[in-house]
């Protein structure tokens, strides 16, 4: 298992999955690629891409450009000419190929995790490391598939599935290293902060803030999960689980969404100096999703699609972080995140070696590259 991972150079990925997280990782791959190659010897090959219709399969690696182009013009990377295999299925292109890493980027489901949760076990169960920004299965089996993969001496990372682009679960996990962390508060659904901010700030009803988050490509494929509440909850399960070790479940989570909150209720609010956000918390006796009234002004009120999320200490106080919670080249950036740290973790496995090391702090993960430094001594 992970031979290849760590003996050489070349990482074979598979690609679940190929809308807007699964093109903006083509992207990245393709621009950034050829540097990482000449700069590390890196070679990133997608032997593999799966949609609906069906597959495109290449051993030395498929033609990102050709694939996105293909996808963008007749619907599925299963119409490549000779690479393209329509009605190939994620399953079968996970159990028969020869992959290191199997990044699962398919439709969110909060009912059952389908069909992300059978393609993250399979993919596990057949030696693969897992990247995931899919949050249906961890919300739901997140305590579970961490057991399996450890058992299958596997890496399952996630750090997209909250808050897109901005490292929220690993900075919290590293505070933890220091301190004990009493509350996480935040605005948590870039989707609900475009509507809220927009009815606010931009006057528009709260039927066309949606229409225009639908037509950016904010929502989710079902909005009810962001106007709801329930995709803050998810991400707030996923954080009570991975970071404060809790063992909760959707059912625990007290959730009220947006609905009904009208124009009128959000210039009342702003005439006094507030205005109204989705905040998801977690405390010691709380877990919960709801519209706070909040001061304009204050760290939480962010703009747009932004999120924001306040993380409370015991010793270092409070840490706020606000950046991009979704997007797909956004939330591509953590999947390569990810990738780029399975792929430092089987290097030091192999070696402590510092050849390929030596210029990551570059890729702003300074912790990373001083332990590794230390371990190469
Ligand atoms: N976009 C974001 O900003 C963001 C941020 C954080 C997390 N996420 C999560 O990341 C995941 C991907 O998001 P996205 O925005 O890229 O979603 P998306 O644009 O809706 O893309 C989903 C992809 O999954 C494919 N798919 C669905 N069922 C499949 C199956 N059974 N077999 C193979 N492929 C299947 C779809 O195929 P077709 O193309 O053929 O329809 C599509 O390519 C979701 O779970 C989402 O919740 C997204």
């Amino acid at each position: 298992m992970f031979r290849r991972l760590e003996a050489d150079n070349t990482v074979n990925l598979i690609l679940i999955g190929f809308g807007n997280v699964g093109q903006g990782l083509a992207e990245i791959l393709r621009l950034r690629g050829p540097a990482l190659k000449e700069k590390h010897g890196l070679d990133l090959r997608v032997i593999a891409i799966v949609d609906r219709a069906g597959a495109a399969v290449s051993k030395v690696g498929l033609d990102l450009t050709r694939a996105l182009e293909v996808k963008r013009l007749l619907g599925s990377v299963s119409a490549i000419k000779t690479v393209g295999k329509p009605g190939l299925s994620a399953v079968e292109v996970i159990e028969d190929l020869d992959g290191d890493i199997v990044v699962e980027v398919t439709s969110n489901n909060l009912k059952n995790g389908e069909p992300g949760l059978t393609h993250i076990k399979r993919a596990l169960a057949s030696g693969k490391h897992v990247v995931t920004t899919n949050k249906g299965p961890l919300t739901l089996a997140l305590p579970q598939l961490l057991d399996f993969a450890q058992r299958r001496h596997a890496d399952l990372r996630f750090s997209g599935a909250v808050g897109g682009a901005m490292p929220i679960l690993d900075f919290a996990k590293e505070l933890l290293y220091g301190d004990e962390i009493l509350s996480i508060r935040g605005v948590l659904n870039g989707t609900t902060n475009y509507i809220l901010w927009s009815m606010s700030e931009r006057h528009l009803t709260m039927e066309q803030a949606i229409a225009e988050a639908r037509k950016l490509g904010y929502a989710e494929e079902n909005i009810s999960y962001d106007i709801d509440g329930l995709d803050t909850a998810s991400k707030i399960v996923i954080i009570a689980n991975w970071v404060m070790g809790r063992r909760i479940s959707l059912r625990d989570v007290d959730i009220k969404g947006i609905r009904g909150i009208s124009l009128e209720d959000m210039l009342r609010v702003k005439k006094k100096g507030f205005t109204i956000r989705l905040i998801g918390s977690i405390s010691h006796d709380e877990i919960r999703v709801s519209p706070e009234e909040i001061p304009l002004g204050d760290p939480l009120s962010v703009s747009s699609n932004l999120n924001a999320v306040m993380i409370d200490c015991a010793y270092s106080g409070r840490h706020i972080i606000i950046g991009r919670g979704a997007g797909g080249k956004e939330t591509a950036s953590s999947v390569m995140r990810d990738i780029m740290s399975i792929v430092n973790s089987a290097y030091l496995k192999r070696n402590c070696s510092r050849i390929f090391l030596k210029d990551y702090s570059s890729w702003g993960s300074p912790e990373r590259f001083y332990r590794t430094e230390a371990l190469a001594l």
